[in-house]
């Protein structure tokens, strides 16, 4: 069976049909370990443009290429045969018209048999989100903090003064009424999260939102410790940074002291 015959056990539809009900469970993954590891806790899981950083090291989202989403999409799609996968689309496949979007939205999901594509903007892109949903490419929007954004608005939470809410909301609402069946909503003041969820018909998906979210995301290797610093809106599920600190440390020095490898860790010769 090919990668596109597969049924995915969690579909978009039912990611959908979980507005206001049981909260949807994300995690972001790019490799297929990773995925793997993750796919039996997870309904939906984000091959986010953050792969920039978190597995490239580059300072921001902006150099993220089409290649590299395709690459780590198709990984995470052999790792997690259960889970619904979106892919991120990176900065500038998207923005500059509606065809040129379409055309980059149809080789995410061509390529790598994911099951819907993520772009962000609000208001501004509803029409480029109306024309890839009405000719079957399924959108997740992505609105409040933006971070292919961050050389205009930097990284600062949204919505922490009243008069900055109307625009937020309409930005999501003009999203979820362009058609996107999911939203995710990130870093923006928790009241604002809450009302911006009563707001708007579809699922929101918050980042540093409010626990009043349809459901919850957090970048994985934020989740388990491995940066040293973390924004306010992660939580710290394990700490795998001193882990693996500490497992090298531990081999380094028995390489040195001629301890590693001992003799379970070596082959004999066969008669
Ligand atoms: O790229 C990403 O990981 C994301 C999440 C922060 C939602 O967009």
């Amino acid at each position: 069976m090919s990668k596109f015959e597969r049924q995915r056990a969690v579909t978009v539809r039912d990611i959908a049909a979980r507005k206001g009900k049981e909260p949807v469970v994300c995690l972001t993954a790019y490799t297929a370990l990773v995925a793997q590891l993750l796919d039996q806790h997870v309904d939906l899981l984000l091959v986010g443009d953050s792969v920039g950083m978190v597995i490239h090291g580059l300072p921001n989202t902006v150099g993220v290429t089409m290649e590299m989403m395709i690459l780590h999409g198709q990984a995470v799609m052999r790792g997690a045969p259960q889970a619904c996968v979106v892919v991120d689309m990176p900065f500038g496949s998207y923005e500059a018209s509606k065809e040129h979007a379409m055309a980059n939205a149809v080789r995410l999901m061509q390529e790598t048999g994911c099951a819907a594509v993520k772009l962000e903007g609000g208001a501004e892109m509803a029409p480029t989100i109306e024309f890839l949903v009405k000719r079957g490419i399924p959108v997740m929007g992505h609105v409040g903090l933006q971070p292919q954004s961050v050389n205009m608005h930097g990284y600062a939470a949204k919505g922490r003064k009243r008069e900055e809410w109307d625009g937020i909301i309409a930005d999501a609402q003009a999203v979820a009424e362009a058609g996107a069946f999911a939203t995710v909503v990130e870093a923006v003041a928790a009241d604002l999260g809450a009302e911006l969820t009563a707001a708007v018909p579809n699922v929101t998906i918050g980042i540093g939102a409010s626990a009043a979210c349809d459901g919850q995301i957090l970048v994985t290797e934020d989740m388990i410790g491995l940066f040293a610093s973390t924004p306010t809106f992660v939580k710290r599920y394990a700490e795998w940074g001193s882990a693996i600190d500490e497992a090298a440390a531990n081999y380094a020095s028995e390489v040195k002291a001629r301890r590693f490898p001992a003799e379970e860790h070596t082959y004999s010769m066969r008669d």
